[in-house]
């Protein structure tokens, strides 16, 4: 764990210009700098950094915070991340704090892995550019396969050596030791003495989200060969084959941007529709979708379209995909390709707007692609026809969001040639067995929703802002760690300037949300005990992972203990609206959470605002206004306009 003096020291070095400065272009506006939104389509510059203040606001998004919150934002980096990612910007050497000796050899281990991981990655490249035999056979391999130099360079591809123990020889040589080589899987030691593992291969490093090396795959280079095609590093503390996408770093933006990611199965899938300009794809790498890698994804989007080779194999490792995907509420699409061809193959013989076009016309949901195959299978084959409506159902029968379940039924109805009564029948049936097998496990679950639900409606009697922070406190107590959707509403313009609204769901954790949506208003808690409460849980979840209350409890300040014990225990009601008397029955544990929280949040940042429109008005009466009356006023004016905007999101929400 990263020790807080190493935080502090941070903070109090890093500069929000020149790190947001690195992404994008500023431009000295009064005592600001001002930009055009990384975070929407803008013409006219709306992004301010404030170098006196050490805060950013994006006035079209309503996002803003410190230079952490934007790396959080902009780069997808967890706060540890974006820490880590910041001390290596400016020199600032990183203390681990309070860990026991165990944790100290584990994160001593981890270390020297990435290192060693490092050096080899630096040193299969160099191989590749320069060393004779790397010149002749690996890069002349990338060449005939139509790799370009840049490309091959923004992937940090390489090239290992023939000679039994080159890579090994060379890294101790730089004083790496044979532990590390072998726990990374680099070297093997067998009884003949060290050998490397990756031998006359061109090799490709797999990076994590944040661009750690961590891994490698190395591929033969002759067709003759009797070796498998590819062999790739062992899983090893830090290579972990199920929690890793090829392509994650290097793509994370264009998913982002374009709000979608492809998800190929080879490597080379994902180099060459990268270098054909579709930069928003990944692989698993052959081995079967998993969750977490899955995961990785919805940090970035929620679409996903699976791409698979025109073979039977490709075809039955994309149906399994499919639920997995569903599962976690994200909206999936498929896509196959010609008989014989892959998306490497497609890519290299067609232009950037016919894999466009061929994506877009080519790429089904779930039920006109499972429905297609059954009318190509058989036709007049009803056995056959009910098993295919069953495995719709199923499918559907994933699906968090009831709404979008209901469309779905619809769409297979039609599809299908049976009525929808059936189709719900059969989803419900689906959905009790769900139930049973749900309450045989665990009824923790079913307490909290109505906790949710019933608790009754308590009049508000204490100032607005004590409630807010309250509640605040209390969502992250019980909810914290819990994964959550959040429909976001997203405002841009198009090319005529006029404005744009989208939704979007947005996943993630509670605490990573919270934290993001209150870094925007450059304003804290106002009351001590709970700002200090707060910093500490949120402290807890980013940098521990987890939240360790009888830790914060038993601090110092005593009554941080009374306040926890007093939400645990006492009848705090979670929630503002009285749902039941709406007619708002919430289903699912995971959109109620999400909808807490972003109800909850939006009122507490609306009547922020209006503190900050307040005190902006106080203080132009007060002193001579330094920046100028125009200045002040567009000041003004953008909280004005922040607040409508909050308004609407709140709007949508309840
Ligand atoms: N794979 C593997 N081990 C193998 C074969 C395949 O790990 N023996 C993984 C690799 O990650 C590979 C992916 O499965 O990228 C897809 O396999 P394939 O389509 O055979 O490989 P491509 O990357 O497409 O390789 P190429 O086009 O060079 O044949
Ligand atoms: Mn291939």
């Amino acid at each position: 764990m990263i020790s807080r003096i190493t935080i502090d020291q941070v903070f109090e070095t890093a500069r929000v210009e020149e790190v947001i400065g690195d992404f994008i272009v500023l431009k000295k506006s009064g005592s600001n700098f001002k930009g055009l939104s990384p975070f929407s389509q803008e013409r006219t510059p709306s992004f301010m950094v404030s170098p006196v203040k050490q805060i950013w606001k994006d006035f079209s998004s309503g996002k803003g915070g410190n230079v952490v919150a934007f790396l959080m934002e902009h780069e997808h980096f967890s706060y540890p991340e974006a820490i880590r990612f910041l001390a290596k910007r400016y020199n600032i050497d990183i203390e681990e704090k309070e860990q026991t000796k165990e944790e100290k050899e584990k994160a001593n281990t981890i270390e020297s892995l990435n290192l060693v991981n490092q050096y080899a990655q630096e040193s299969f490249e160099k191989d590749l550019w320069e060393n004779s035999e790397g010149i002749a056979l690996g890069l002349s391999y990338f060449r005939e396969r139509g790799f370009k130099n840049e490309t091959i360079r923004f992937f940090g591809l390489g090239y290992a050596v023939e000679k039994k123990d080159h890579f090994y020889q060379k890294a101790v040589k730089a004083n790496y030791l044979i532990e590390y080589l072998v726990k990374t899987g680099l070297v093997i030691n067998n009884e003949r003495g060290p050998v490397d593992r990756f031998r006359g291969r061109i090799v490709f490093p797999i990076r994590s989200m944040a661009g750690r090396v961590l891994g490698f795959g190395g591929r033969i280079l002759s067709k003759t060969s009797k070796t498998a095609k590819y062999l790739n590093s062992p899983e090893s503390e830090v290579y972990h084959k199920s929690r890793v996408l090829y392509g994650i770093y290097e793509s994370k933006k264009a998913i982002a941007k374009e709000d979608v990611c492809y998800l190929v199965e080879g490597y080379t899938d994902v180099i060459q529709l990268f270098q054909n300009g579709i930069k928003n794809v990944v692989s698993s790498s052959g081995t079967a979708l998993t969750t977490e890698q899955i995961r990785l994804i919805r940090r970035l989007t929620s679409n996903i379209v699976v791409l698979f080779d025109g073979d039977a194999a490709g075809l039955q490792a994309a149906i399994r995909g499919v639920d997995l995907i569903l599962e976690q509420g994200m909206n999936v699409k498929i896509c196959s390709f010609p008989e014989g061809e892959d998306p490497d193959s497609f890519a290299i013989s067609h232009s950037q707007e016919e894999i466009n076009s061929y994506l877009k016309n080519e790429a089904k949901d779930f039920i006109e692609f499972k429905t297609d195959i059954l009318l190509k299978e058989a036709k007049q084959d009803t056995v056959k026809k009910a098993s295919t409506i069953r495995e719709i159902v199923q499918s559907i029968s994933k699906i968090p969001d009831p709404i979008q379940q209901e469309i779905y039924i619809k769409q297979c109805a039609v599809a299908m040639e049976i009525s929808e009564a059936v189709l719900f029948n059969s989803l419900a049936q689906e959905q009790n067995k769900k139930q049973k097998a749900v309450r045989n496990i665990s009824n923790t679950f079913s307490e909290k929703d109505t906790l949710i639900q019933k608790m009754p409606q308590q009049e508000i009697t204490v100032n607005p802002l004590f409630y807010l922070e309250k509640q605040i406190i209390s969502i992250l107590i019980q909810y914290g760690n819990h994964e959550a959707s959040f429909d976001e509403l997203i405002i841009s313009s198009d090319k005529d300037g006029n404005l744009i609204e989208e939704s979007k769901i947005i996943h993630s954790k509670v605490h990573e949300k919270v934290f993001l949506d209150l870094q925007q208003d450059e304003v804290e808690f106002i009351h001590p005990e709970f700002r200090s409460l707060y910093d500490k849980l949120i402290q807890s979840y980013q940098l521990e992972g987890e939240l360790r209350l009888e830790k914060i409890s038993q601090q110092e300040e005593s009554n941080l203990g009374v306040i926890i014990s007093d939400i645990l225990l006492g009848n705090e009601q979670h929630q503002l609206h009285d749902w039941e008397k709406k007619n708002i029955f919430v289903k699912d544990r995971q959109n109620s959470v999400g909808q807490l929280v972003s109800e909850t949040i939006l009122t507490f940042r609306r009547h922020l605002i209006d503190e900050k429109i307040k005190s902006l008005l106080e203080e132009s009466k007060s002193r001579d206004n330094l920046d100028g009356p125009s200045e002040f006023l567009e000041d003004v004016m953008q909280y004005q306009n922040l607040k409508k905007l909050l308004s609407k999101k709140l709007n949508r929400v309840i």
